[in-house]
């Protein structure tokens, strides 16, 4: 099969881009527009006669047409993928998230093409801290932020596109990632490479807020089982029951990297921050068989950790810049 990977130079996409290298025999063509976010070093190593890279932009419908009927599937990983951003500049988001997948379906459906579309359990919107209660494919539709609201919508144009046109299209919600080769502008990144560089980790506001955390490669597996046995016009949601308040997971850094635990700052608060995020991932687990390999949270955070210490020229170009926005926004 020859697979289509929109946004494979980023964070997730060029795990899954490895993964199906990795354990398929299976050729990827990656399009992506190499934004701020997405970094050509993250697909080093591929063998050249089953991977191409191609430079474009998933609003470019020209460019997408051309590419789709050259493929047997597309799996939709390109987007504007990060909140704070989107606090501060919403229309790169309504542009990439909403406009772009737009394009995509267009040309799955001229094509007749089997597409994966890859959002986030953010849809949903947030749990309260003590709500036993977890998202799941029924879950109603309630985006607190502009990404979350771009994504939800992203999600919306799928399920139309599958009843009004007949398009073979699957959905992935999942849950937050962590790993390797995850931009220093998000959370775990971050306040690894804070304590690496000698400066104290930031935690907004209370820093009570649970997200429910996945290893990558766990999430890259699941794609591909939903590539290849996900019912059309169906949702699955992919999570590895991981939930941790976000104070734990900075202390857990600290100590891990032989720091006081305490050794951390409060900073303002980000702007409608969700509370807690925790995914049922019954259906997958149970309809196609899924399941997580890295169970264990601490021993894929002192990986995680490893390979930033390891890997400081991977991250260092996008340091200055990422921590000279957050001081402008007092965080
Ligand atoms: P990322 O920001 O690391 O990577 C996004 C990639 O998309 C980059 O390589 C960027 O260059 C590319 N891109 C952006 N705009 C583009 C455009 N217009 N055309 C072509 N390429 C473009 O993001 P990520 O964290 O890897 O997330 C990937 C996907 O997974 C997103 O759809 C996101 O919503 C979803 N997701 C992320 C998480 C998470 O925890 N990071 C969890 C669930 C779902
Ligand atoms: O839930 C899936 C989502 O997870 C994905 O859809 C998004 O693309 C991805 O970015 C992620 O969104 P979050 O907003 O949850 O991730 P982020 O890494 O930005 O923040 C995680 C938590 O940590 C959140 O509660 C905010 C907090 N935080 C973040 C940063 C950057 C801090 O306390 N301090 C920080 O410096």
């Amino acid at each position: 099969m020859k697979i289509l990977v929109t946004g494979g130079a980023g964070f997730i996409g060029s795990n899954f881009v490895h993964y199906v290298i990795d354990h398929t025999p299976h050729e990827v063509t990656v399009l992506d527009k190499l934004t701020y976010a997405g970094n050509l070093a993250s697909l080093e190593g591929l063998p050249a006669h089953r991977f191409r890279f191609v430079k474009g932009d998933i609003q470019d419908a020209a460019l997408v047409d051309e590419l789709f009927g050259a493929h047997d599937a597309a799996v939709h990983y390109a987007a504007e993928s990060h909140n704070d951003n989107s606090l501060e500049n919403p229309r790169p988001f309504l542009d990439t998230n909403i406009i772009g997948t737009y394009t995509l379906l267009e040309a799955a459906r001229k094509h007749d093409m089997r597409f994966h579309h890859i959002s986030t359990d953010e849809v949903y919107g947030d749990l309260e801290l003590d709500d036993p209660a977890k998202f799941t494919e029924t879950t109603a539709y309630n985006p607190s932020s502009p990404y979350s609201s771009t994504k939800a919508s992203s999600d919306l144009l799928v399920r139309a596109w599958v009843r009004s046109f007949g398009v073979k299209a699957t959905i992935s919600n999942c849950s937050n990632n962590y790993g390797p080769y995850q931009h220093v502008e998000k959370f775990i990144p971050r306040q690894i490479t804070n304590v690496l560089r000698g400066e104290r980790p930031k935690l907004y506001g209370t820093g009570e807020n649970v997200r429910d955390w996945i290893h990558a490669n766990d999430h890259s597996s699941a794609v591909l089982t939903i590539l290849d046995k996900g019912a059309i016009g169906e949702t699955y949601l992919i999570g590895a029951d991981g939930e941790r308040n976000n104070r734990d997971v900075v202390e857990l850094i600290l100590t891990q990297l032989g720091q006081p635990s305490d050794a951390y700052d409060h900073v303002v608060d980000r702007l409608g921050h969700d509370l807690r995020y925790a995914i049922d991932s019954t259906r997958l687990r149970t309809e196609l068989g899924w399941k997580p390999t890295f169970s264990d949270f601490e021993a894929g955070l002192a990986d995680t950790i490893a390979w930033y210490r390891d890997n400081e020229a991977w991250w260092a170009p996008q340091k200055d810049l990422t921590e000279a926005r957050y001081a402008a926004q007092g965080q």
